[in-house]
């Protein structure tokens, strides 16, 4: 009897977790994915990119930070506050896709926060 509630438990914080997962990665679509590809690839998303995908995001933001902290950081305060001295992307990827506007006013800190542990969690 223990066995199956014990079981039946972590069934149960496993799929909280799951549809936690699933809720953030549909709030990166919504909020970011007009511009940025997240979330599942399709091929109408890659030719219709309009800034870096977020693996290359999240890839930059690994590269120049060591804390988890200050990465989360860098992608909150350029989703509100993005200037061409802050990019960490190259020269090429602002003559491609111009430099990202303000997210100021569409979507709070917490949202991003979120979004920004989702794009450094997923393993690719
Ligand atoms: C309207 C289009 C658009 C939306 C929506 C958008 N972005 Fe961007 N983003 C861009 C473009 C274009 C770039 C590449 C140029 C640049 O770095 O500014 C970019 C670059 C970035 C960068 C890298 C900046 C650098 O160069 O170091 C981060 C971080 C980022 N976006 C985060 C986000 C997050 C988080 C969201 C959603 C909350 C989001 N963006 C939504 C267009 C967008």
């Amino acid at each position: 009897m223990k066995k199956i509630v014990g079981l039946s438990l972590m069934l149960g914080v496993f799929s909280i977790v799951c549809a936690s997962d699933a809720a953030v990665e549909a709030l990166a679509v919504a909020k970011c994915g007009e511009c940025h590809l997240m979330g599942e690839i399709t091929k109408e998303k890659l030719s219709s990119m309009k800034a870096p995908p977020y693996w290359a995001i999240a890839k930059k933001a690994r590269e120049k930070y060591e804390k988890e902290e200050d990465k989360i950081k860098y992608i909150v305060d350029y989703a509100f506050s993005p200037t061409e001295d802050k990019m960490l992307f190259p020269r090429e990827t602002k003559e491609k896709f111009g430099v990202m506007p303000s997210l100021k006013g569409k979507v709070t800190e917490e949202e991003i926060r979120m979004i920004s542990t989702y794009i450094l969690e997923k393993k690719f």
